[in-house]
């Protein structure tokens, strides 16, 4: 038999089809809750198991997201909305094809100027302040401890801005650009501040690569060397793991 184990902010499930499905409970929970919710949204391999039961739900009539509003979290630099590597074609591709979403962003990755870039990235800021804010903001974690593209450094009153992505997420990165040399040096990334502001947050984090980076974001020093660290000061925080995962906590 199988068990998740929840304590007040940390839930362990025992596999990654677990993981995905308390999380989708939880966005689920809130949906239903607020027809008009907020959700901020990650890619990355972690979340794929939640878009895929959203849509099983939606596609059983349990889940309706005609009034919610989504905007995810970074995107890589330079990049096209239309390129099949880009994190706008991702989400298309595992949840916004497949549901009734009508509002959707995600950060504009196209190259410009200096200061078109960054007059994109405070026309991002202004739409999820407009939109009310983000209700309930999901997040992976990477290897260099990032949350979205934060990359170590990145200070807890940062806002969506072009970042340098750091050499490790960028190796991992290479087998879905089809080796190093294609993935970009850059991305826009909403800031540490933008997700603190969030009313809810969910960290998740599936297999043991993960276990050491979250043993260390998790108990050791909440510090800009390791951005995912500041979700601790966060008062509605809730990590979401599997075992193994969890394994050095
Ligand atoms: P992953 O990426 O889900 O592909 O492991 C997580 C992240 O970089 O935030």
């Amino acid at each position: 038999m199988t068990s998740t184990i929840s304590a007040s902010k940390v839930t362990i499930a025992p596999d990654y089809a677990h993981l995905c499905e308390s999380v989708a409970d939880r966005i689920s929970a809130r949906v239903q809750a607020k027809p008009n919710a907020v959700l901020g949204l990650a890619t990355g391999s972690t979340p794929l198991g939640v878009y895929k039961s959203l849509v099983q739900r939606f596609q059983d009539g349990a889940l309706d997201f005609s009034g919610v509003t989504c905007f995810n979290l970074d995107e890589y630099y330079p990049m096209s909305a239309t390129s099949p590597h880009s994190y706008h074609s991702f989400m298309q591709e595992h949840l916004f094809r497949h549901v009734n979403c009508r509002r959707w962003l995600v950060p504009n990755g196209q190259a410009g100027s200096d200061a078109q870039v960054a007059e994109t990235c405070r026309e991002y800021e202004a739409q999820i302040a407009e939109a009310g804010g983000i209700d309930l903001q999901i997040l992976g974690i990477g290897r260099t401890g990032h949350i979205g593209f934060n990359e170590p450094g990145s200070p807890p009153d940062s806002r969506t801005r072009l970042v340098s992505l750091a050499p490790q997420t960028r190796e991992d990165a290479a087998e879905s650009f089809g080796g190093l040399t294609h993935v970009p040096h850059q991305a826009v990334s909403i800031g540490v501040g933008t997700i603190l502001e969030a009313r809810e947050i969910v960290l998740m984090a599936s297999g043991a690569a993960k276990a050491e980076i979250v043993r260390a974001a998790w108990t050791g020093s909440v510090t800009e060397h390791l951005p995912a660290s500041w979700v601790r000061t966060h008062r509605n925080i809730h990590l979401y793991l599997d075992t193994d995962a969890a394994s050095l906590l």
